[in-house]
């Protein structure tokens, strides 16, 4: 049985089906790469995998458990954890104090605060501990954002281009992180335009489409598709 089974999953705005009738499996402890061009869905999918929006049809199934319709706090409990796209801490709270508030959902606040510290350690933050959130450069939100996550203690993370705007040097410890957290057992879908590391990392490839799902498969085959060069590569890669 996969850790996670999407079926039908839709959702519609007024005018747009920016999700449309997604099938979608990933088997525990895999990491599933998602590549489409912009407005493609990818990120409208996982918020609503996430709970952070209800699906207008569909169904979503983690770990054996229909979770559709749940709030976010309540799927991330369960295991299911997203990052955002546009990172959001709280600013003038301390780095430390973000993740602890992460953290909160499963443990004491004493344990929360020190559980947040071995977290800031695995994504080599710790010597940001103190620093006011919004005062961090870009690589620094990024490792913040995946530090929140991580504090939620998932089975499951949905990645929402973690590596965008990193230029090229501080993109190659954070795949190195993904990679480590991965090996550690971490079940990942992966939200990315950087082909370089979706092809490092992605196990499988999902390429999104105008909300659909335009092909899956073994990354080196799918990139070749003529479809998918076409819808979203183009000619040059
Ligand atoms: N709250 C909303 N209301 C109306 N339309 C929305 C809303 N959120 C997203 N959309 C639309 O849904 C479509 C899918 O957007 P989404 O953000 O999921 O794309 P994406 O694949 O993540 O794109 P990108 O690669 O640029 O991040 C787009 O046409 C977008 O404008
Ligand atoms: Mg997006």
């Amino acid at each position: 049985m996969s850790l996670l089974e999407v079926e039908g999953l839709t959702k519609k705005y007024t005018g747009l089906t920016a999700v449309d009738t997604v099938d979608v499996t990933v088997d525990d402890r895999e990491f599933l790469g998602i590549i489409g061009p912009n407005g493609a869905g990818k990120t409208t999918l996982f918020s609503l995998l996430a709970g952070s929006q209800e699906p207008t049809s569909g169904r979503i199934v983690f770990d054996g458990t229909d979770i559709t319709g749940w709030s976010a706090q309540r799927v991330a409990r369960t295991g299911l954890v997203r990052t955002f796209q546009l990172m959001r801490p709280f600013e003038s709270m301390s780095v430390l104090e973000n993740v602890t508030i992460a953290s909160l959902g499963r443990r004491s606040r004493k344990d929360a605060r020190r559980h947040a510290l071995g977290v800031l350690e695995r994504v080599q933050l710790e010597q940001y501990a103190t620093a006011a959130s919004g005062s961090l450069p870009t690589a620094g939100l990024k490792r913040l954002e995946l530090a929140r996550a991580l504090a939620m203690e998932p089975r499951m993370i949905l990645l929402d281009e973690v590596l965008a705007g990193l230029v090229p040097a501080e993109r190659a410890p954070m795949i190195e992180l993904l990679r480590d957290l991965h090996g550690d057992g971490l079940t990942v879908m992966f939200v990315e335009h950087i082909m370089a590391a979706v092809m490092a990392l992605s196990e499988r490839l999902v390429v999104m489409h105008d909300g659909r799902v335009l092909t899956q498969g073994v990354p080196a085959e799918v990139i070749a598709e003529p479809q998918v060069i076409e819808a979203y590569l183009g000619e040059d890669y």
